[in-house]
């Protein structure tokens, strides 16, 4: 349809808002309360627009667009309109920018300075309202509110919590959380930071570190979790000051989990440090020690390709550390990674979504905690109607309804044998997904599991198709998948191990000795091991593929202080020691690919024998994180995130597995 925008034709879809259509002309529109991604509240006013034959101003962001509509938005009357209602939201606003967060990147101080006026009519006293506290993450200086709602929205919306709610009328109206003291207890409340327009919602751990215009902003990617969020990383003086979101419609559009957000305080945190110097004839006394016979390497899952290409190409067996923290490694002997649609999320993080759609099934995964932002796509999937979820695990607490099927091992083989009331349902559908989590493959029945979901491939004849792939992998760590797609073997137990190298393990204790490539320094590290401290991709760089088989590179966003080694060089000079030379590897950044071409081939022909019933163990289905924000070595050393970890661990967090 046709709209005018200030005397101008322009073509815009049908069921556009006035403020979409003026976007869309490239004509901006101030507001505070809308949001591309929540939905439309239209309580600011700061939107008003004159509309042919309209004898009031509009807010244009409620206001449906017609077929030759004719829209001004820079008349006399708009402006008067926009400049009354700043004059209004300034009435109980306090002039406290000089001490405000929010201050060089707040829409309000914007918009003032556009439609402001010199000096305020208002001569009684400004309301005050009470700060509230909403946990270490978050500061709530509520007189700043100017009650947009978008933080409430994005609550009950996207964050699925919905405990920030408004209060009272008129000028008694307040937002807060109902009851007095509360944690807001989402894995995604950061994201409230960049939603408030003004200064009523910032971040509790940059409280008056650093200006806006002080900081260098450098475009990497999150490596708290397999998700892969693209994130700008804000540093001033090479030290980081904090973490926000970089828009990427793929991935997290333009969402970071809590854990994103604040893990930057653990990289200058509880550092190992130790003279270079020092380093160098450390690695230099212990480098025949790899020389042995019965060697082998543990690897976390955060370690780049860069380095695992080093470590791959020189050990023979060389492990990859699990997500358990407790430090029990993979017990996957069998885990198939000749083919990568086996370890991966098959299905895209955006395709979750959609409503092509229509079946669940998760298998002893809480996608809440091991990857929160593809759980928020499930949440948005739900909100369209027509997709079950259903679960087998011990009960977890989603922000949508999860029927829970099954708590046992024994009531997932029922269900692959047809001896449920979801087969129908799951065997009909037309795009189904499952969703498996490590915890299945870290039991001692694992490879039972990977037989009974190839029956589940067999007997179900839309999960794997040449044209949908609905067998999805959740990977723990941020280069879980590159690390298993370098081929690197995933042996749970090496016998004979005499000498071991660990890089980056979120377990420091070795029952052999061992040389401990480590960020962070461990309280629970062994006599017979020796500490290298290394450098984190943060101040190196790095590339990392995330679960979906994105490969993403992680720039160097701040400054090594402590002039410690990249953890490759030192595994280089290791190897080289001892002579052997490594070839370097190039890693080539890759989006996953959406054609399935061959998928069925890999998924239906190379894959697992028919299962034996009896090796299955009769034990619960679990997720494997004990504690959301202690996944990593970083969020670990976050005392911000160490603070809501001790809350969440007391039970205020109100989680449940
Ligand atoms: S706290 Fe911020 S986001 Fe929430 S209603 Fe107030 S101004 Fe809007
Ligand atoms: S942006 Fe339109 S009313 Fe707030």
């Amino acid at each position: 349809m046709q709209v005018f925008v200030n005397g101008k034709a322009h073509t815009v879809p049908q069921g556009v808002t006035v403020l979409q259509a003026c976007e869309l002309a490239g004509v901006l529109v101030p507001r505070f309360c809308y949001h591309d991604r929540l939905s439309i509240a239209g309580n600011c006013r700061m939107c008003l627009v004159e509309i042919e034959k309209d004898r009031k101003l509009q807010p244009s962001c409620a206001f449906p667009a017609g077929d030759g509509m004719r829209i001004w938005t820079e008349t006399p009357a708009v402006k008067k309109g926009r400049e009354g209602v700043l004059e209004h939201l300034l009435i109980h606003h306090p002039l406290d920018c000089p001490i405000c967060d929010q201050g060089g990147e707040c829409d309000l101080q914007d918009q003032a300075m556009v439609y402001g006026g010199d000096r305020g009519r208002y001569k009684e006293y400004k309301r005050a309202v009470e700060d509230k506290d909403s946990g270490p993450l978050i500061q709530m200086i509520m007189t700043r509110c100017i009650h947009c709602t978008r933080c409430v929205r994005f609550g009950s919306e996207i964050a699925g919590t919905g405990e920030l709610g408004s209060t009272g009328r008129g000028t008694n109206l307040e937002i807060g959380f109902y009851v007095r003291e509360k944690l807001f207890a989402s894995e995604l409340s950061g994201n409230v930071i960049d939603l408030c327009p003004v200064g009523a919602l910032t971040s509790k751990p940059y409280s008056f570190m650093a200006r806006p215009w002080e900081l260098e902003s450098t475009e990497t990617i999150d490596l708290t979790d397999g998700i892969g969020s693209n994130v700008k990383m804000d540093s001033r003086f090479g030290v980081p000051m904090r973490i926000v979101p970089k828009l990427n419609e793929e991935i997290n559009e333009e969402w970071i989990t809590d854990k994103a957000r604040f893990s930057y305080e653990g990289i200058t945190n509880k550092r190992s440090f130790m003279p270079p110097e020092e380093t160098a004839s450390l690695v230099h006394s212990t480098h025949k020690c790899l020389a042995l016979e019965s060697k082998c390497a543990i690897l976390s899952g955060n370690v780049s390709q860069e380095t695992t290409g080093v470590i791959s190409n020189y050990f023979e067996n060389v492990v990859l550390e699990g997500p358990n923290p407790t430090g029990r490694n993979w017990n996957n002997t069998l885990f198939p990674i000749d083919f990568t649609s086996t370890f991966k999320c098959n299905t895209c993080i955006e395709d979750w979504e959609s409503t092509k759609v229509d079946f669940i099934l998760m298998v002893g995964v809480n996608p809440r905690l091991e990857g929160a932002l593809l759980n928020a796509r499930i949440r948005k999937r739900l909100k369209k109607g027509n997709c079950p979820v259903v679960s087998f695990g011990a009960p977890i607490s989603t922000t949508y309804n999860v029927i829970t099927a099954g708590t046992s091992a024994y009531s997932f083989m029922n269900f692959v044998e047809g001896r449920s009331s979801f087969c129908a349902g799951f065997k009909n559908a037309k795009n189904p997904i499952v969703l498996v989590g490590p915890s299945l493959f870290l039991r001692e029945d694992g490879p039972a599991f990977f037989s009974m979901l190839q029956t589940l491939i067999n007997v179900v004849p839309n999960l794997v198709t040449t044209m949908w792939n609905g067998l999805n992998y959740l990977q723990p760590h941020a280069n879980s998948f590159g690390i298993m797609d370098q081929g690197v073997n995933q042996l749970g137990v090496v016998d004979n191990v005499q000498f071991k190298t660990m890089v980056q393990t979120f377990d420091a204790t070795s029952d052999v000795p061992a040389i401990h490539i480590t960020s962070h320094v461990s309280p629970e590290i062994s006599d017979n091991t020796l500490v290298v401290p290394c450098a984190l991709p943060a101040e190196t760089g790095g590339t990392f593929v995330n679960t979906e088989g994105r490969s993403q590179y992680a720039r160097k966003a701040v400054t090594n202080q402590r002039r410690v080694f990249h953890d490759k060089a030192i595994l280089c000079s290791l190897v080289e020691l001892n002579g052997y030379k490594d070839a370097v590897k190039e890693y080539v950044l890759g989006i996953p690919s959406k054609e399935k071409q061959n998928i069925d081939v890999q998924c239906k022909q190379h894959w697992y024998p028919k299962f034996n019933k009896t090796v299955v163990h009769n034990t619960p289905l679990r997720t494997w994180v004990d504690n959301y924000y202690d996944t990593d070595v970083v969020s670990k050393n976050s005392p911000s995130l160490s603070k809501v970890a001790k809350a969440y661990k007391k039970g205020i967090f109100g989680f449940k597995k």
